[in-house]
């Protein structure tokens, strides 16, 4: 049986559309989905959004709440396809079918285990981080995150016995069983552990988020938000439903374009043979900023549940841009959809993979996408495969026997490790090199005295270059198949791939 492995993107709030942030996220996320099922594992990608939450209401600018969220969702989706983003499922959190009997199961469990204890309670709440903070974390009265003044609520809320579990989640997280990637951020959370967590309000009164997912036996408050939203991660594959009728869980990869590298499938399991796949899942790819959530509140959760804790938590870092973090708020976010339509969604799959790096934060402007760009993608990849397929198709009859399969252990180890921006890097190691040997070997002038060698010249070439392509596939997957198709078919590419801007 093929190995599994099964990767989440946080569930983003469709308060607004998308940035370059949220589009790092998920493109990591893809790579990784698309080296694992090169690698032949059985995949699983699940992403989607975080709507039950007070934050869109005062977006809604006439429409009902379902429309807004079900334009947002198609929104969101949009970009996705775009981007050629092969998730398998985009789970909604108001999705009555799939993710409410999930929440409720989650609730009736934590209850089960003594872990949820209604209180009357007075505190401050930031809404854009959708959480409650102490007197104590805030700087001059602000949210540390947002800046903002956050709001005095006086309410009676069901709370969730947090601290009951911290002594356990630091002793899995410093044995390995809660992997945190990269090391700071699980120093960090350890610190943080080691301050000891306070209980976290788990529902909010029913008039403030109307369309919330209803406590069980308490319809006047609503399951709130961290509660429900973590829970996606394994509502999606079924947990909560086991007894529902089957309806196929996958609903994309169909829209992307034919000559992705991904194959339709027809979802035929059942949830609970999801559930039972695939958790626990592998990777949990999310933000610094949500840190707490997954290496805190969620794992205590799954244990009071009685169960099994994700393997691996990638915290990547935030993309800044001219060093100041892109946020809505802060009015400085830098669209994916019009990098898009200038450069190609390649282009932007390229400079997100290897030129912010998933641990640290990283910076991203227009200029220094374009330098980027027209240095790496115009001069590098696209002038090689230029030259390389018009002597091809000058001077071979046919493409040269491709073997079967190459050697890619160094490269797929960085996979493994999660430092993507390195295995691309190894990529465009050998794109230079291969320019240095047609520089060194001059194909073009040898053919002209020894055609024997100048054929076999480029002949070597080629593969080479195959051999580029087929790396490409988890990072640039429309460039994998063109590439390998030209290269087959033994044709230059009529226009350039990247043409220079
Ligand atoms: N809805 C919650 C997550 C729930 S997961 C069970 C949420 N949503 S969010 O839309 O605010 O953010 C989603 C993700 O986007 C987070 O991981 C966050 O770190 C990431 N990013 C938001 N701005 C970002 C950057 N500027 N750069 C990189 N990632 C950023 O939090």
């Amino acid at each position: 049986m093929a190995k599994t492995f099964y990767i989440t993107t946080p569930i983003f709030y469709p308060n607004a559309k998308l940035h370059m942030g949220h589009a790092y996220a998920v493109t990591l996320t893809d790579i990784l989905a698309r080296y694992h099922r090169l690698n032949g594992e059985e995949t699983y990608f699940l992403t989607g959004s975080d709507e039950n939450t007070a934050k869109i209401l005062k977006n809604l600018d006439g429409k009902s709440t379902e429309t807004y969220l079900e334009d947002l969702s198609l929104n969101f989706k949009d970009l996705y396809k775009k981007l050629s983003i092969s998730y398998d499922q985009f789970i909604r959190t108001t999705d009555k079918e799939k993710h409410w009997p999930g929440a409720i199961e989650m609730w009736k469990r934590l209850v089960e285990a003594g872990d949820i204890e209604k209180k009357k309670y007075t505190g401050l709440y930031c809404i854009g981080c959708e959480t409650f903070y102490m007197e104590k974390d805030l700087i001059d009265n602000n949210c540390p995150i947002h800046k903002t003044v956050p709001e005095k609520v006086e309410e009676e809320n069901y709370f969730f016995k947090l601290s009951k579990y911290t002594a356990d989640i630091k002793q899995k997280i410093k044995n390995g069983e809660l992997s945190i990637i990269p090391e700071g951020r699980k120093n960090e959370i350890l610190a943080l552990l080691g301050r000891g967590l306070e209980d976290v309000s788990f529902s909010r009164p029913k008039e403030k988020v109307p369309h919330g997912i209803p406590v069980p036996g308490d319809p006047e408050q609503v399951i709130y938000v961290w509660c429900d939203a973590l829970v996606n991660y394994i509502s999606a594959l079924g947990y909560g439903r086991n007894n529902s009728p089957q309806t196929p869980l996958l609903q994309s990869r169909e829209g992307l374009p034919e000559t992705s590298l991904v194959v339709r499938e027809v979802e035929t399991n059942s949830p609970s043979e999801l559930f039972d796949k695939f958790w626990p899942a592998d990777v949990h790819v999310i933000g610094k900023d949500i840190l707490r959530f997954h290496a805190a509140i969620w794992p205590a959760m799954l244990l009071s549940a009685g169960l099994p804790l994700p393997k691996n938590i990638l915290v990547h870092g935030m993309i800044t841009s001219g060093g100041v973090k892109m946020s809505k708020s802060l009015g400085n976010v830098i669209d994916p959809d019009e990098l898009i339509k200038e450069y190609g969604s390649e282009a932007v799959r390229y400079y997100l993979a290897r030129h912010i790096s998933p641990f640290e934060d990283g910076d991203l402007t227009l200029e220094s996408f374009k330098e980027v760009y027209n240095a790496h993608l115009a001069n590098g990849l696209g002038n090689l495969v230029s030259r390389i397929l018009t002597l091809s198709e000058k001077y071979l009859e046919k493409c040269p026997d491709i073997p079967e399969k190459s050697d890619f252990m160094e490269y797929f180890k960085y996979y493994e490790n999660f430092e993507i921006n390195k295995a691309v890097d190894y990529v465009w190691n050998e794109i230079s090199e291969l320019d240095k040997y047609i520089q060194e070997t001059e194909p073009f002038k040898v053919i002209k005295t020894d055609e024997e060698k100048g054929k076999k010249l480029i002949s070597s070439m080629v593969l080479r270059l195959y051999r580029i392509a087929r790396m490409l596939n988890p990072i640039m997957p429309e460039t994998n198949v063109l590439l390998k198709k030209l290269i087959k078919e033994n044709k230059a590419p009529e226009a350039p791939l990247f043409a220079r801007k």
